[in-house]
């Protein structure tokens, strides 16, 4: 089994960033032992500088050795004694590989090296940083697998690790339960995790807990974690929009369509109403419904998912917007999300699996969107707006199909893409009248079948 995880913003936690030190009567000056540790930070910064081609010269202009190292640029040092406590160079242009001497630096309480331009593996050495609370490794080049000695980070808060190019295995060790009953997990003060845009294959760990989807599995950690993780499978078969549009236009019968749209329901109807918190998706789209080896539809991609905290809060106010053609009018104006403007995208996608059209077709100029011109067609012309794949099959079909099946399912992608949100169905609706309509498919071809023999 392979994965990709996606995690989603976790509850606000107090943070614990607290400055250590008192107030001392006898001198700062360091101590012999840490003259030796200061020696060591200031061999290990330079090992670090040595393995960066640093094009902006950046550290060649700060990073000298004529002055004390608590002085170079994106570097601070505890109150006592001359010991790195942050390495923050987020956002410069540092480009190479992040030296294991890093390991080094035991006082280090933050590293901060978010779009720095970084490449090669993540050292395992940096599983010695145990004061560590932040780690953040965003946007880089980094590759190769996560190491599991990063589980033996227990004060680590936040771990930041998305869009690189990891791949392999999610290291067990990570979220380990360990076997003393007091420490609840490897990472035990963990409150972010963000592993998605990565190529992260393999099992899941066992601990974190157990899956749930049908097409995401999805994972709800122990609450005193205090984090939310979503686990994605590994989807093979490529995704609904592959199989819509791609070259060739696959075969693709009535039932396949109404089983996808049913996969994708029963997935958002879990994160919409069945999970502790509600998850919004906010860009529901048919790229982002991927298939396993048997077809089954997922939802992937959350990367600017939602997390709504109880269900009391229905609407937030999203930063990252979403995809034109299938975000809904108050979210793409207002920035509104709540479970409707999901809503929203799954009636257009509705739409479109059943037209083979996409909401950004070139036919749809100005005023004209799928949405009306599906409804300018309901309910007496809809031969017109759909596929003409299925089309044959209802010309084909026994019973009828466009009175019984399609009209229904037209008519339930209209009522979800209504322009205000209050009219648009909820989740668990969509479930139980395409589920109704499947069986009542299957009934009507099984009874078609034995009027024929
Ligand atoms: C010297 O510094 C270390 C590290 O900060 C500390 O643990 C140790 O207690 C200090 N020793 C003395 C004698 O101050
Ligand atoms: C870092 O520590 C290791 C092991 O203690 C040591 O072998 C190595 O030389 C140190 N690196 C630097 C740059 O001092
Ligand atoms: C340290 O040396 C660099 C050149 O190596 C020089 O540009 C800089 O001004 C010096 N800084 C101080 C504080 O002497
Ligand atoms: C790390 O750097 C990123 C990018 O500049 C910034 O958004 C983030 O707030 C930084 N985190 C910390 C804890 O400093
Ligand atoms: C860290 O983690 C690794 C792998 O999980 C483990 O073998 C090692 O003993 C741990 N301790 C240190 C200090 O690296
Ligand atoms: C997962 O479920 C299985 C059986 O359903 C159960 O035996 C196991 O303890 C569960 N694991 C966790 C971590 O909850
Ligand atoms: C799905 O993927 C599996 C494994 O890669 C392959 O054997 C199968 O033919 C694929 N099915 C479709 C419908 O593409």
């Amino acid at each position: 089994m392979a994965c990709n995880w996606i995690t989603t913003v976790s509850l606000v936690v107090s943070l614990s960033f607290l400055v250590i030190g008192v107030a001392s009567s006898s001198s700062p000056a360091p101590n012999s032992s840490n003259v030796d540790g200061s020696n060591t930070d200031l061999a290990a910064l330079l090992a670090f500088k040595g393995q960066l081609s640093d094009p902006l010269g950046i550290l060649a202009r700060s990073w000298t050795t004529n002055v004390s190292f608590c002085r170079w640029v994106g570097i601070s040092c505890g109150r006592r004694g001359q010991r790195v406590t942050v390495l923050s160079l987020p956002d410069m242009l540092l480009q190479g590989e992040l030296s294991p001497h890093i390991g080094n630096l035991s006082f280090l309480n933050k590293l901060n090296l978010t779009n720095t331009g970084l490449t090669g593996t993540i050292p395992s050495d940096l599983g010695r940083l145990r004061r560590l609370t932040y780690l953040s490794l965003f946007g880089n080049g980094l590759s190769g697998s996560i190491p599991g000695t990063l589980g033996n980070l227990s004060r680590l808060e936040f771990l930041i690790l998305s869009n690189n190019r990891l791949s392999k295995q999610i290291p067990p060790e990570l979220l380990q339960k360990r076997l003393i009953p007091t420490q609840i997990s490897n990472l035990r003060s963990l409150q972010r995790l963000y592993l998605f845009r990565n190529k992260l294959f393999g099992s899941i760990p066992d601990s974190i807990g157990n899956l749930t989807r049908n097409l995401i599995r999805i994972l709800n950690t122990c609450s005193n974690l205090d984090f939310r993780a979503l686990v994605l499978q590994y989807m093979p078969n490529g995704s609904l929009e592959m199989l819509l549009h791609s070259e060739g236009r696959r075969q693709l019968g009535f039932l396949k369509r109404l089983d996808i749209m049913l996969d994708v329901a029963m997935a958002m109807e879990y994160l919409h109403h069945e999970h502790h918190d509600v998850v919004l998706h906010c860009d529901l789209k048919p790229s982002n419904v991927l298939f396993d080896t048997d077809m089954t539809g997922h939802v992937a991609d959350f990367g600017i998912a939602k997390l709504l905290l109880g269900n009391d809060n229905s609407l937030i106010t999203a930063s990252m917007p979403g995809t034109l053609g299938y975000m809904a009018p108050e979210y793409g104006s207002l920035g509104k999300a709540s479970r409707k403007s999901d809503m929203f995208s799954y009636g257009i996608m509705l739409l479109e699996v059943f037209t083979r059209k996409r909401p950004t077709d070139p036919m749809f100029v100005a005023d004209q969107s799928i949405r009306q011109w599906v409804r300018q067609s309901f309910p007496s012309e809809l031969i017109h707006v759909l596929d003409e794949q299925l089309v044959q099959d209802a010309s084909s079909s026994s019973c009828d199909m466009m009175n019984e099946f399609l009209l229904p399912i037209f008519e339930l992608g209209l009522i979800c893409s209504r322009d205000s949100p209050d009219q648009r169905m909820s989740m668990s609706d969509v479930v139980v009248r395409l589920t109704k309509m499947k069986e009542e498919y299957a009934k009507s071809t099984s009874v078609a079948r034995q009027t024929v023999q």
